[in-house]
């Protein structure tokens, strides 16, 4: 069964570890994350994005997928599905099509229509016991066409949006979506450590959770993160692998063509990279 993201989320600020977003895109991304996350006895997310959401063919089909997987997998370390980055419409299309756990990114608006709709959206979740992610300041970068400034949090709305009774809280503190640039300045730690106090026991996200090295990442979990996502990371393992089974021929061999048998290495190489950061995060034996 589905949960919501607010007792790992809490457990993992208590416990100083972080549990993984990883974004799924496909029937292959799904099961390879739910069958890492057994296998490593962890709490995981399944992030969805909007793009991704239409490219399964729409919530409930992905709800619909979800359950039957952790039903016939026998999956049984807790299982969240996040909606990511969702605007104010896509939250709601969610809510009703079964997702656990929402992500509402109002970072592009002022911050008093931010503050006015998720306040809607927590009464809503409240309700149904869904887990609700809030954004301030934005992250950098591109993730399937939301597009971030890459603007700082002020700590103070921080506190103005955690007070609403959001379950989690994002901040721009200098983290990009996708490849970090050669020059990148890393993250704000000072920032972080201000919104962390400000916000007490409220779980903190780290988004943009690909190329970030170990000891930052370690960083930001000893300054109340709680929750990192993970996407590009996994789509460039995935991508990698295929691309070398398919340079080498292997797709002509006997029934190399076959499809379960052409996105078998990109599925092994999600679950390796899934693994290894269900490790860095310090989630592995927390379920
Ligand atoms: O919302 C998802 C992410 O923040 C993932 O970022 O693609 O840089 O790993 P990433
Ligand atoms: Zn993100």
């Amino acid at each position: 069964m589905l949960v919501s993201a607010k007792d790992m989320l809490n457990k993992a600020k208590a416990g100083k570890y972080a549990v993984g977003q990883f974004n799924i895109n496909n029937l292959e991304w799904t099961k390879a994350v739910l069958l890492t996350a057994q296998e490593n006895n962890s709490p995981v997310i399944l992030g969805v994005s909007e793009g991704a959401g239409k490219y399964m063919g729409g919530y409930k089909t992905i709800v619909g997928m979800v359950n039957g997987m952790l039903e016939e997998l026998n999956i049984t370390v807790p299982v969240a599905l996040h909606l990511d980055h969702g605007s104010y419409e896509g939250a709601k299309k969610c809510i009703e099509a079964g997702f656990s756990s929402i992500m509402f990114d109002g970072s592009h608006y002022p911050i008093e229509e931010n503050i006015e709709k998720t306040k809607e959206l927590v009464s809503i979740c409240n309700e149904k016991g869904l887990s609700l992610e809030a954004e301030v300041g934005s992250i950098g970068g591109e993730e399937d066409g939301v597009v971030g400034a890459g603007e700082v949090a002020d700590p103070n709305e921080c506190k103005m949006i955690a007070d609403l009774g959001v379950t989690m809280l994002a901040a721009g503190i200098g983290n990009i979506h996708g490849k970090y640039p050669e020059n990148w300045a890393g993250l704000s730690f000072d920032v972080l450590a201000k919104i962390q106090e400000l916000t007490g026991t409220m779980p903190l996200v780290l988004h943009g959770g690909t190329g970030i090295p170990e000891d930052m990442i370690k960083k930001a979990i000893s300054l109340g993160v709680s929750k990192i996502n993970v996407n590009t990371e996994c789509q460039l393992s995935f991508a990698a692998a295929t691309r070398k089974y398919i340079e080498e021929g292997k797709d002509l061999q006997g029934k190399g063509f076959d499809p379960r048998k052409l996105l078998a290495p990109g599925f092994e190489a999600i679950k390796a990279t899934v693994k290894e950061k269900m490790e860095l995060f310090g989630s592995v034996n927390k379920a």
